[in-house]
């Protein structure tokens, strides 16, 4: 299974710290049995580029790939962003550039205020430009805004993501669920930053799912994960 959503390279934003810490968390996943892992590091783009956040990136992932040499069982890495609305981001040219490597997936981090009508015209003019985006955890801005427009939102021919917390927190495993059921929800990921406060934990999450929705669920999950092949 893969973990859509993390914070693995090391140095680069506020997640793994070093090199060690992403070994670590390496480790962790591979015992989770995750085999894919998107690693999608903060692009802000008031501090950055995307040309000089791809080189960083790219140098960064290098670096660990040189420290894991010889470690078998890792999950395979695929690159990617996770990337801050901004206004005027859907005329931004290199926009594509930020997508999943392989894909037309742009994980995008909604503001984390009330949505206007205005924000949600830009992720449809990202769409009609051939992007997909997939709005990176969903849950988090539940109560920042209306349940009619987070329905809007989710309406938009977009895709969603949400966190493994979000079925594990007793507060709102309830309501994840209910959305994976109702197949709201296209891919999990852990938004893993380190080794102790926001640890990789897609399998408890999994294993919940299974629990409470079956395989059939999990089965729902894997032919998401087939666009990513399909690029
Ligand atoms: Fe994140």
């Amino acid at each position: 299974m893969i973990d859509f959503h993390s914070h693995v390279l090391p140095g680069i934003d506020d997640g793994s710290d070093s090199i060690e810490t992403s070994l670590g968390m390496l480790d962790m996943w591979r015992s989770q049995k995750i085999d894919r892992l998107c690693a999608t590091p903060h692009f802000y783009a008031e501090h950055n580029t995307p040309r000089r956040f791809l080189r960083n990136r790219d140098a960064a992932y290098q670096e660990l790939m040189e420290a894991a040499k010889g470690q078998k069982g890792y999950p395979k890495i695929l690159l990617g962003a996770e990337v801050r609305f901004f206004d005027g981001i859907s005329n931004v040219a290199a926009l594509p550039t930020l997508c999943l490597e392989g894909t037309d997936l742009l994980l995008l981090e909604m503001p984390f205020s009330r949505w206007t009508d205005r924000m949600l015209r830009e992720v449809a003019e990202i769409r009609r430009r051939g992007m997909i985006p997939v709005a990176a955890h969903i849950e988090r801005y539940m109560d920042f805004n209306s349940k009619s427009m987070i329905r809007h939102f989710m309406d938009l021919d977009i895709l969603i993501q949400c966190n493994a917390e979000f079925f594990l927190s007793k507060r709102t495993s309830r309501k994840a669920l209910s959305l994976l059921k109702d197949r709201r929800i296209h891919f999990i990921g852990s938004d893993a930053h380190n080794l102790s406060s926001r640890a990789p934990n897609m399998d408890e999450a999994l294993q919940l799912i299974q629990k409470k929705l079956g395989t059939r669920t999990i089965e729902y999950l894997r032919r998401m994960e087939e666009m990513i092949d399909e690029g």
